[in-house]
């Protein structure tokens, strides 16, 4: 598979900020004049759609575990195929709104199916499509769960108690532990402006060395 562009991620629990300052990552590249796509699973694709509507229905309170996990990486894989490697391949800038991470922290951790599980499959679904950065949004899981209430909004995961988004926080922790190079932690509880700065300098990182020409037209491989 001949990739061109780069794949950024961004993570964080629910109300961490992500699609506030996934924004800002993208005006910031567009100006420094890569071309970007942002997307988030299912991304569009009717495939992920459908598996996804099965997931997230309130009336599925039977679903086992594995095969919510099972469902998220199939919905992954059709995503990565028809979406994110063809935009790679074009030599764009990928910046998607959580991917495997979330599945290691929900499922691995928040379902108690252990990491290794969730890494295997995911690997197969992803066709081993790694990013090149992650920037975990790093917020106090007591702001997140308030600011998740203060939006009124609620589906089958969000419905959980605290405990479960303290077992998320550690689990994001444990990630940024097991993959430092890959997962830069942003300390995301304060100032949206503060944390946009804190973005950059990891774009900036990035993006160090090379011309917007080799981002765009040059090959190179992984
Ligand atoms: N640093 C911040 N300080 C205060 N409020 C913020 C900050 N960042 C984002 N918000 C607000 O908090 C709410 C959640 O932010 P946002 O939607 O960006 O989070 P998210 O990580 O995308 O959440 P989700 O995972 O649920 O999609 C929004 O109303 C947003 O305006
Ligand atoms: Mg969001």
């Amino acid at each position: 598979m001949s990739i061109k562009g780069k794949f950024i991620t961004i993570e964080g629990m629910d109300g961490a900020g992500k699609s506030t300052q996934i924004q800002f990552m993208k005006r910031y590249l567009e100006d420094k004049g890569y071309k970007v796509l942002i997307t988030r699973e299912p991304g569009g694709t009717i495939i992920g759609e459908k598996t996804r509507a099965v997931i997230l229905d309130n009336k599925h309170k039977e679903m086992d575990s594995r095969t919510e996990a099972l469902l998220y990486a199939a919905s992954r894989a059709q995503h990565v195929s028809q979406i994110i490697i063809p935009a790679l391949q074009r030599g764009e800038v990928v910046l998607c709104d959580r991917y495997v991470d979330s599945s290691m922290v929900y499922q691995g951790k928040g379902r108690d199916l252990g990491y290794k599980p969730i890494k295997m499959i995911n690997d197969f679904a992803t066709q081993g499509l790694e990013p090149d950065l992650t920037v975990l949004l790093d917020i106090d899981p007591t702001l997140s769960l308030q600011r998740i209430i203060a939006r009124g909004e609620g589906d089958r995961l969000e419905g959980e108690k605290i405990q479960f988004h303290v077992a998320v926080h550690n689990a994001y922790m444990d990630l940024a532990k097991m993959y430092p190079n890959r997962i830069k932690v942003v300390n995301a509880n304060g100032k949206i402006e503060d944390i946009r700065i804190e973005v950059e300098k990891l774009l900036k990182n990035i993006f160090k060395g090379e011309s917007i020409y080799e981002a765009t037209n040059s090959y190179c491989s992984r």
